[in-house]
């Protein structure tokens, strides 16, 4: 699975902090920026984010913001993504089964940088689970 990170400056650290840890584990993960905490648009980033999974270059993505909170809504404008705020397991988990997201964000002035770690895991290993009803509303969601 190739997966995409990227951050505002509030998600440059935990950016760092989950790239350095997949790192230890052999996954390279593909980094579309920011690269400091000097002030930057998360717009620009989340664009960044879906041209990178509309094209095929990442299967998923990681975003990251101070809140978490404008990365979605700017992640969610694009068409073919679908970009869920990750802040707890069960959340995880239904992101993938029931959403189909293809794209995990959180909040980092919020979030504890482990429980982080721990959503990525649950929501990594959990499938869509391809429900008819699941489907049809997934395939609303880009009329
Ligand atoms: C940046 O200061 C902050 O507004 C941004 O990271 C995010 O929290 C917006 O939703």
């Amino acid at each position: 699975m190739k997966i995409a990170i990227g951050a505002d400056h509030g998600g440059f650290a935990l950016k760092e902090f989950i790239k350095q840890n997949y790192a230890k584990k052999g996954i390279i993960l593909s980094d579309l920026g920011t690269f400091s905490e000097e002030s930057c648009d998360y717009p620009l980033i989340a664009d960044k984010m879906a041209d990178e999974i509309n094209s095929g270059k990442a299967d998923k993505g990681i975003l990251i913001c101070g809140t978490g909170i404008g990365i979605s809504i700017a992640a969610n404008r694009h068409k073919g993504i679908r970009a869920a705020l990750l802040y707890d397991e069960k959340v995880a988990a239904l992101a993938r089964e029931h959403n189909d997201a293809n794209v995990a964000v959180f909040g980092a002035r919020i979030q504890d940088q482990n429980s982080v770690l721990h959503y990525l895991d649950i929501f990594f290993n959990t499938d869509f689970s391809n429900g008819e009803r699941h489907c049809r509303r997934i395939a609303e969601l880009d009329k």
